[in-house]
C-alpha cells in the first residue's frame, strides 16, 4: 500500500471527532494492514505457476497443492513482522513465498507420513499422484522454496537463510519425534510440548522474525516477536489437535479422526489418560491397540467424558497469554501490533 493508500484507508476508518490533523503525521502512517488485505497481496503474487511444465506429473502435483489455497497464516506473519516496522519490502513477499512453499512441502511428506487420505478438502498429493512422485513433488517444492530467498538483497541474506535452515531442520525434528510417539504406549505433557513447538511452532515464529529482520528490527524486538509466534503457534497446534477429533470435516478440509487411528499422542490422549478411571484408562488402552476405524467413535466420546473442550480451551488461553506478553514487550507504538492481535485471537478458534 503506497502512502496515498494509506492515508485514503485512515480517513475511511476514522470519524470526524479522531481524524488526525497532520496527513504526513504518524497517525497516518501507522495504518496496518488487515489479515485479510494482506492475504490478498500475498496471493495476487504468489497465485502464479511456480515450476516448469515437464515432468508434467511432477509438476503438477506440486502445483495442485499450492492450488487448493490454505489460510496463508505463515507468509501473512511474515508481512506481519515486517510492517511492523515499516513500508512491507520486496524481498518480504520473497521470503514469505518461500516460507509458504516451504510449509507446503513439510505437508505433502507430513500427509505420506500420517497416511491421510484428505487436505484441504481434496485428495491429498499422494493420493492422487502416487507416493513417489508426491515425495518428489515435496522435494522440488523446498527447493524453489531456497530459489526464492536466493532473491533476497545480500546485506539480509546470511541471517535470513540461517534462521529458516535453523527452522526448516527443527520442522524435521518435531516430526521424527511425532513419529516416534505413535510407536510409545506414554508420553508426557511435556515431551507433547516439546514436539508440537518443533513440528509447528518455530514455522510460526521464524514467519513473524523473518520479516522483522528484513525490516530492520532490533534483537530484542526480533526476541518478543519470535517467542509471541510459538506461543502462539503452540496454541494452534492444540487447536489442531482438537479439530482432527471435534471438527467438522466439511470445513477443517481432513479426514476426522486421523490422529486417533494414527495412535497420535496429542494433548487429548495424554490428558485422557491422565484423569481417566482405571476403568476407563483400560477401555482406552484396549481401543488404542485397535486398527478399526469404528474406534474414533468410542475415544472421541471418551475425551468428551473427560472434558476436553475445558483443556482444551484452558490450554490454548494459556499459551495465548504467553503470546500476549510478549507481543506487549515488542517496542513500537501499540497501533502497529493491532494486526497480530487480531490474528492471534483468529487463530485461538478457528475451525478450519
Ligand atoms: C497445517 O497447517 C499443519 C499444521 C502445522 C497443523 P495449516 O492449518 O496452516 O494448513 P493450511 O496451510 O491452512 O492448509
Ligand atoms: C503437521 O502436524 C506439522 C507439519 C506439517 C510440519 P499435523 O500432522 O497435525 O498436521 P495436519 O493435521 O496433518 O495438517
Ligand atoms: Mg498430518
Ligand atoms: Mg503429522
Ligand atoms: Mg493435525
Amino acid at each position: 500500500m503506497n502512502e496515498s493508500n494509506l492515508i485514503r484507508e485512515n480517513f475511511s476508518n476514522t470519524n470526524k471527532e479522531t481524524k488526525p490533523k497532520s496527513l504526513n503525521g504518524r497517525l497516518a502512517k501507522d495504518v496496518m494492514h488487515t489479515f485479510k488485505e494482506l492475504s490478498t497481496l500475498f496471493e495476487e503474487k504468489f497465485k502464479t505457476r511456480h515450476f516448469p511444465q515437464q515432468p508434467e506429473k511432477l509438476y503438477d502435483a506440486s502445483q495442485y497443492l499450492l492450488t487448493l489455497g490454505g489460510k496463508r497464516i505463515r507468509p501473512v506473519m511474515c508481512l506481519m513482522g515486517n510492517e511492523m516496522f515499516g513500508e512491507i519490502k520486496e524481498d518480504a513477499y520473497h521470503v514469505a513465498a518461500a516460507i509458504e512453499l516451504f510449509h507446503n512441502f513439510t505437508l505433502i511428506h507430513d500427509d505420506i507420513m500420517d497416511r491421510a487420505p484428505i487436505r484441504r478438502g481434496m485428495q491429498t498429493v499422494h493420493t492422487r499422484f502416487g507416493e513417489s512422485t508426491a515425495l518428489l513433488a515435496g522435494d522440488v517444492m523446498l527447493v524453489t522454496g531456497y530459489e526464492n530467498i536466493q532473491k533476497v538483497n545480500i546485506d539480509f541474506l546470511p541471517k535470513i537463510l540461517f534462521l529458516f535452515n535453523k527452522t526448516a531442520k527443527e520442522v524435521c525434528e518435531g516430526q521424527q519425534m511425532d513419529m516416534d510417539f505413535e510407536k510409545m504406549p506414554d508420553v508426557r505433557f511435556d515431551e507433547y510440548l516439546e514436539m508440537i513447538t518443533l513440528k509447528t511452532s518455530v514455522a510460526l515464529a521464524a514467519s513473524l522474525q523473518l520479516g522483522a529482520i528484513l525490516g530492520g528490527a532490533g534483537l530484542g524486538n526480533q526476541h518478543h516477536l519470535y517467542e509471541f509466534g510459538k506461543n502462539l503457534g503452540i496454541a494452534f497446534q492444540v487447536q489442531d489437535d482438537y479439530l482432527d477429533a471435534f471438527g467438522d470435516p466439511e470445513i477443517f478440509g481432513k479426514k476426522p479422526g486421523g490422529d486417533i487411528m494414527a495412535n497420535k499422542k496429542t494433548f487429548l490422549l495424554i490428558q485422557a489418560m491422565k484423569v481417566a478411571s482405571e476403568t476407563q484408562h483400560k477401555e482406552l488402552s484396549r481401543l488404542l491397540s485397535l486398527d478399526d476405524e469404528s474406534k474414533i467413535q468410542s475415544v472421541t466420546n471418551m475425551y468428551r467424558l473427560c472434558n476436553v473442550d475445558e483443556w482444551a480451551k484452558e490450554l490454548k488461553q494459556n499459551y495465548f497469554s504467553k503470546a500476549m506478553e510478549h507481543l506487549e514487550e515488542v517496542a513500537v507504538v501499540s497501533t502497529r501490533k493491532k494486526p497480530l492481535e487480531e490474528l492471534a485471537r483468529y487463530l485461538m478458534d478457528r475451525d478450519a
